[in-house]
């Protein structure tokens, strides 16, 4: 019976940033860049550059911003069925950093593993949490957006580096009988789009071949002008389906969480959706383009804000490599 199946509600919220600021001044030294095209062009002013050294791998971040979240929602690590992380950044190739995390939270009572979709990843992890919570499978769920891009930048690409930057987010699930929390979610890929942004090497390359070679391995590339155009065009559709399979409009959102990759395709979007930017969260010029973290690091603020309130409806809304793209709707639970 419909009214006997679980929500899932978001109990816990929680964020971790590195420590290092690199400003868009500093970046002029490094590439060639001006601070004003990066901000009239991206919206960025500066972002946060982890350093495994300073205890901010990508299992350091993980934790620190899962176990805030757990704080805030009140349980166990023990009681964690399951962990998922959405990071095209693991420390390792593997094991998952979903399984470094467990670990270090001594949370081994449930299911970890990771999930790969690019800036997307919190969501599709966020929905496959959601799914398993619905299903009955899994109680209580860390959730998790990491990414340490700084890593696999080609820092003379100028394109490139000056979007991007590190950081981690985490939200705890929790199945109850009450109605609300997550609505529903919607996602989309579409391969033959996967060189607009991609990673050079992989497991596809021979070891040999990098010998000689003066650039590091997995290094990022993108097709910036190409990507801009797709995400404003599938971010504004993926959204619409979202508030028109809950029959809400968008006068109803009460704060709208974009992945932050630039002010202009945020604007752009949240004017086709007829959001007013009063009511869309954005802290791109903080940290650039964190990728998957982005999207739990704002709820995070957003949270500890104050900006968010008990039955609020939020609508989170990511696109990034694959292509892959999704949206969720949020009935505030905390
Ligand atoms: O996270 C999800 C995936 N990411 C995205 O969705 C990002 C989508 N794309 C973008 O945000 C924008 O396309 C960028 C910010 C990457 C670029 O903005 P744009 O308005 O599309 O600029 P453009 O790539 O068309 O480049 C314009 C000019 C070029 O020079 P010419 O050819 O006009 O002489 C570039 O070489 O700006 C030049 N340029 C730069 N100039 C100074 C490119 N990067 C820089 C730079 N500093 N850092």
């Amino acid at each position: 019976m419909a009214e006997m199946m679980p929500h899932t509600h978001i109990i816990g919220t929680g964020s971790s940033i590195p420590n290092r600021i690199l400003s868009n001044k500093d970046l002029e030294s490094i590439v060639d860049t001006t601070d004003e095209w990066i901000t009239r062009r991206s919206g960025i002013k500066e972002r946060r550059i982890s350093s495994k050294e300073a205890e901010e791998s990508t299992t350091d971040l993980t934790t620190q911003a899962s176990l805030k979240a757990i704080e805030m929602a009140g349980v166990s690590p023990k009681n964690l069925d399951m962990i998922v992380v959405g990071t095209v950044t693991p420390d390792r190739q593997f094991p998952s950093a979903a399984c470094m995390v467990q670990e270090a939270l001594n949370a081994q009572n449930g299911m970890a593993f990771d999930v790969s979709a690019g800036c997307t990843g919190f969501l599709y992890a966020l929905s496959v949490a959601d799914n398993a919570i619905r299903s009955g499978t899994c109680g209580t769920a860390l959730v998790v957006g990491v990414e340490r891009l700084s890593t696999i930048l080609n820092w003379k690409d100028r394109g490139t580096c000056v979007l991007l930057g590190d950081g981690a987010g985490a939200v705890v699930v929790a199945s109850t009988r009450e109605k609300g929390g997550i609505l529903s979610s919607h996602l989309k890929s579409d391969g033959s789009f996967w060189e607009l942004l991609y990673s050079y090497y992989g497991n596809s390359y021979t070891p040999e071949i990098l010998q000689g070679i003066d650039i590091k391995p997995f290094q990022l590339s993108m097709d910036g002008n190409r990507l801009f155009k797709q995400a404003v065009k599938c971010l504004s559709s993926i959204a619409n389906e979202a508030l028109e399979h809950n029959s809400i409009s968008s006068d109803d959102i009460g704060l709208l969480v974009p992945h932050q990759a630039n002010i202009r395709i945020i604007k752009a979007m949240a004017k086709n959706l007829r959001v007013p930017m009063e009511r869309v969260y954005t802290n791109i010029h903080k940290y650039g383009n964190t990728s998957s973290a982005s999207i739990p690091i704002a709820l995070d603020e957003a949270n500890r804000e104050g900006l968010l309130s008990k039955g609020d409806y939020v609508l989170l809304v990511s696109f990034g490599a694959g292509l892959t793209w999704g949206a969720s709707i949020v009935r505030w639970s905390i």
